[in-house]
């Protein structure tokens, strides 16, 4: 599987298709995230898009976009989200994925990047929780949000609240 899978920059022309996919992950309990994503897409606020495709079909899809620490000076990458049709997770599919946005992160200039989700899945790419960082999220505080360096003592310049594009806003 995971040699067939071809990731790439997101086109225009891939904007129902992402919104098909993100809907098929999420399902009905978070009927929230493909309007989110149309809504950075469309105000210019993804920083990075990949998605994933295998047999000419997209599978997954991977966004970051920029946010702001309280305090402390540091270029933050929030990933969000991160999503795999049902039929292809739990193949590797996601981590290779996440792999590719935290490189394209570090190369855009970014020093850290934040998640929120599960840290089973995170922490295989090398996040740890943000509260040891002293960051915060005005969401959830719980070990969900969690953090990573991309550049070498980026978390240490940083600490306080951290605040996700208006775009999410509408949608918490
Ligand atoms: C979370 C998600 C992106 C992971 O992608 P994936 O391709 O399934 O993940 P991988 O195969 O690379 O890694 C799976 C591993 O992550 C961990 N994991 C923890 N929670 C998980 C979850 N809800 N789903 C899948 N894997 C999870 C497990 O360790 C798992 O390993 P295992 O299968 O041996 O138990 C995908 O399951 C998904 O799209 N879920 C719905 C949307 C979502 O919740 N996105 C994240 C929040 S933005």
């Amino acid at each position: 599987m995971l040699d067939q899978l071809h990731i790439r920059d997101e086109r225009s022309e891939d904007a129902d298709a992402v919104h098909a996919l993100l809907k098929a992950a999420f399902g009905p309990d978070d009927p929230a995230v493909p309007p989110l994503v149309d809504s950075l897409r469309r105000n210019n606020r993804l920083s990075v898009a990949l998605v994933a495709e295998a047999g000419g079909v997209l599978i997954a899809f991977a966004a970051a976009s920029e946010a702001w620490a309280q305090h402390g000076e540091a270029d933050i990458a929030a990933i969000a989200p991160v999503a795999v049709v049902p039929a292809f997770q739990r193949k590797g599919i996601g981590t290779r994925l996440m792999r590719e946005v935290l490189d394209r992160c570090r190369r855009a200039g970014f020093e850290a990047a934040v998640v929120l989700g599960d840290p089973a899945f995170y922490s295989r790419v090398g996040f740890t929780p943000a509260t040891e960082a002293h960051l915060h999220c005005g969401w959830c505080d719980g070990p969900a949000f969690q953090a990573i360096a991309l550049q070498p003592g980026a978390l240490e310049r940083i600490d306080g609240l951290v605040e996700y594009d208006p775009c999410f806003d509408e949608c918490n």
